[in-house]
């Protein structure tokens, strides 16, 4: 098994990356962390625990992180995942619990005490991952790797150059792509290839249990943000994807590039320049996700939803 630590701010598909990390079997998911970004950190931190109780999973413990980016003021997504950051299920109040240890303090714990170095999945702002690398470098030694959700290979989705997570927090994402370990990018060339179309909310909702409604009824809100605002046709699934890279790499097929991100750039702000055809000469310091296996992708989180929902019987 490959043990995990989700960094999130859920959000719809952070609310399936959760699922999907939790109920793999390939994956332990030692922690999920909490960083401000679709919405405010409590109202995050409050979607975590609300998707842990709906789907089951205790055990796992959830801290919150950053309140906020680096040095630059906080901004949410709340077009795209509404007031609450979770919009359209109904939500009872949560019984599990959030961590005493802040986020970083929890990772910090975790990376030390493993034998085995641990895997990274941010799929909010990097905020958290760039603090811990800078507060505890002796923790480096603990990552074995970090897969993030972020950045894109062309067009953006925050600024025409510019992909949520990173424009968020530009310099969090400058340290964690410089820090010299093993990162991936997962970002939006290769997550819109992946639509959840309605034959994909209705293998969902098919499911035919109680969770599986929850994530029918979060892709339901989620598609018709999508549709309003960039008029898909579905919304594309981004952070699951991530987790899938880790579950099984022939999912996600990524290549070596050098990725730098622009902390300045009056219109291009937090895009993230991926030197695919190698013009600049720059040594390369990511794999970048380019293809995806759409159908074995959704298969996986079909199968976790499935799972999530037997663990609850
Ligand atoms: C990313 O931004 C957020 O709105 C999503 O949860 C995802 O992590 C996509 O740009
Ligand atoms: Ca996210």
């Amino acid at each position: 098994m490959v043990a995990v630590i989700l960094d999130c701010d859920p959000g719809h598909d952070d609310a399936l990356a959760i699922l999907l990390a939790a109920a793999d079997p390939s994956l332990d998911l030692l922690a999920i962390t909490t960083v401000a970004g679709n919405q405010t950190l409590d109202k995050c931190t409050l979607n975590a625990r609300r998707v842990c109780t709906v789907a089951g999973i205790t055990g796992v413990p959830i801290a919150a992180g950053a309140d906020r980016p680096l040095r630059r003021p906080r901004r949410v997504a709340a077009h795209i995942h509404g007031e609450s950051g979770l919009d359209g299920p109904a939500f009872g109040e949560p019984t599990v619990g959030v961590s005493d240890e802040p986020a970083v303090e929890l990772m910090r714990g975790l990376l030390l005490d493993r034998p085995e170095p641990v895997t990274l999945v941010p799929t909010g702002p990097l905020t958290n991952i760039a603090t811990l690398l800078d507060r505890y470098p002796e923790v480096r030694e603990g990552i074995a790797e970090i897969v993030l959700m972020g950045g894109s290979t062309g067009r953006g989705n925050t600024s025409p150059y510019a992909e949520f997570n990173i424009a968020v927090d530009p310099e969090a994402a400058e340290i964690v792509f410089g820090s010299g370990l093993d990162v991936t990018m997962v970002g939006l060339n290769a997550t819109h290839q992946a639509l959840v179309t309605p034959d994909v909310v209705a293998r969902i909702r098919a499911v035919g249990t109680d969770v599986a409604d929850v994530c029918a009824d979060l892709m339901t809100f989620y598609a018709a943000a999508y549709e309003r605002v960039y008029g898909l046709p579905g919304p594309p699934l981004h952070d699951p994807m991530a987790v899938a890279r880790v579950i099984d790499r022939s999912v996600v097929g990524c290549v070596p590039a050098p990725v730098r991100v622009e902390t300045a750039g009056t219109y291009t702000s937090g895009a993230t320049a991926v030197d695919l055809h190698h013009v600049t000469g720059e040594p390369d310091n990511a794999l970048v996700a380019v293809d995806v296996d759409v159908r074995r992708y959704f298969d996986l989180v079909v199968e976790a939803v499935t799972r999530v929902g037997l663990t609850q019987r």
